[in-house]
């Protein structure tokens, strides 16, 4: 039987860390839907077309090299505002999500486009500083030379074109539940990310 965990937000809110917590306390698979996207940008850094590069991505291309840099960041923006780019990932994420054990699934779209029918939907906020910041420690932690300011400016602008955007813009779902991280620890947010997806559980179970 399949369970579906629908996590959205916008940039560096603290999606990744409330999913990979939540798929492994409760034994879910976990797909970061940004991955995708990401891959889809880096082919095109290397003058791939967005749309060829979204038909003919490929599973494994998300674990080759890293895909977590600013540049790629925003090329996975820039080619997510794509219709066809987006049509062309759609099956992968809903296969996935109904996978028999569970699943977690962190995007923008979730909750609104790939599983509307989800159990839970959570939609993940913190301040622009706040998330800049830990983004900021996130990418220098990584070896990347950048600055606060500049960082802060990147998450804006990419905040800007996801929600700005025709197609699937970043949104939540009307009846998702919105976790603001702004002032929460990250253990304080996973563990209401995992009473929200316990309580779910025992309803539908
Ligand atoms: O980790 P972070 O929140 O910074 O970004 P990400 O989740 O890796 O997503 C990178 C970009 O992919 C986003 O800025 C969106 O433009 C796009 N994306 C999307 O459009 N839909 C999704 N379900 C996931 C990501």
């Amino acid at each position: 039987m399949s369970f579906t965990v629908a996590i959205d937000g916008p940039a560096a809110a603290g999606k990744g860390t409330i999913s990979k917590g939540v798929s492994a306390h409760f034994g879910f698979a976990h797909l970061d839907t940004g991955l995708l996207y990401r891959a889809v940008g880096r082919r095109t850094l290397d003058g791939m077309e967005p749309v060829a590069a979204a038909q003919a991505l490929a599973a494994e291309e998300l674990g080759q090299g890293d895909l977590r840099t600013a540049e790629i960041a925003q090329a996975a923006s820039k080619v997510a505002v794509i219709p066809k780019v987006r049509s062309a990932l759609v099956d992968f994420q809903r296969s996935f999500a109904t996978r028999p054990g569970g699943a977690v699934l962190d995007g923008r779209d979730i909750g609104t486009v790939i599983c509307p029918e989800a159990e839970v939907k959570l939609f993940v906020t913190a301040s622009a500083e706040v998330r800049a910041e830990r983004r900021y420690l996130e990418l220098s932690a990584n070896g990347s030379d950048t600055t606060r300011a500049q960082v802060l400016q990147d998450v804006r602008e990419r905040d800007a074109r996801d929600a700005e955007r025709s197609t699937a813009p970043m949104k939540p779902a009307e009846d998702a539940v919105l976790l603001d991280t702004s002032n929460l620890s990250i253990e304080a947010a996973l563990a209401e990310a995992i009473a929200i997806v316990e309580d779910a559980k025992r309803k539908a179970f």
